[in-house]
């Protein structure tokens, strides 16, 4: 199955990724993780893209469409699929893609949107911790590790947060949602695959929202 999130920073989509990762066997595909590990690696890509990531903009559309690409020409994205998280976000950048799974003679099954008001993205970004050692994302309201300050899934004890998870980052990653990705809407909808779920449920409700949308198994 070939899916695509698409969604405002913060609406959930790389929490409900990893679960419907778990769940159907589909590969999790994010282009923030990546670029984030090429910046924390410090690699020629990462160098590229610190300036824009640090201050919510897009990084380069060649930049992205380049790392996208490798990644999706691995084995098993043409064995089980893919669910993308953060790609595309422009309408050159889905149109990169339309071209490269046309020339895998393959197709996208479904565009997911994940709908949650701007009020609540400032609430869920500004509250966002990771651990260090996994990565795995918690909210420090919304989704609290069972025991305070260790790592639900590894036992780590140390978190770190994200340099754009600020007030004023988030504005304008914000900011380019609205004006650069939501576009791509229109597009994926004149294909007639998009759909919509509300994201501003606790998360065991959007996943249940999705799983229905998916239907995997
Ligand atoms: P990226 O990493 O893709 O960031 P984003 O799209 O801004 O999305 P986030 O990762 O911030 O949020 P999310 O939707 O995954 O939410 P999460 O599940 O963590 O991109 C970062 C940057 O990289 C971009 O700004 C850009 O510079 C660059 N970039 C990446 N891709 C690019 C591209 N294609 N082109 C150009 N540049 C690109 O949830 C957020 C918080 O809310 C968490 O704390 C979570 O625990 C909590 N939460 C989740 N769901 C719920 C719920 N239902 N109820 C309550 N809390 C919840």
């Amino acid at each position: 199955m070939r899916i695509i999130l698409i969604g405002p920073p913060g609406c959930g989509k790389g929490t409900q990724a990893k679960l419907l990762q778990d769940h159907c066997d589909i590969p999790h595909l994010s282009t923030g993780d990546m670029l984030r590990l090429a910046v924390e690696s410090e690699t020629a890509v990462g160098l590229r893209a610190k300036t824009a990531i640090e201050a919510g903009q897009l990084v380069s559309d060649e930049l992205v469409i380049q790392i996208a690409a490798d990644r999706l020409s691995e084995r098993d994205c043409s064995t089980k699929g893919f669910i993308l998280d953060g790609f595309p976000r422009t309408e050159l950048q889905a149109r990169a893609l339309d071209k490269l799974l046309e020339t895998q003679k393959f197709s996208l099954d479904k565009v997911i949107k994940i709908l949650v008001a701007d009020e609540v993205i400032i609430q869920r970004v500004t509250g966002r911790f990771m651990c260090m050692i996994c990565g795995a994302v918690y909210h420090e309201e919304f989704r609290k590790t069972h025991v305070e300050g260790i790592c639900d899934i590894c036992g780590g004890e140390q978190f770190t947060r994200r340099k754009d998870d600020n007030q004023e980052v988030i504005t304008s990653r914000l900011h380019v949602y609205h004006l650069q990705t939501v576009p791509l809407l229109a597009y994926y909808q004149g294909k007639g695959i998009l759909e919509s779920i509300d994201g501003s449920s606790p998360v065991d409700i959007v996943t249940q929202q999705l799983r229905k949308v998916v239907a995997c198994r």
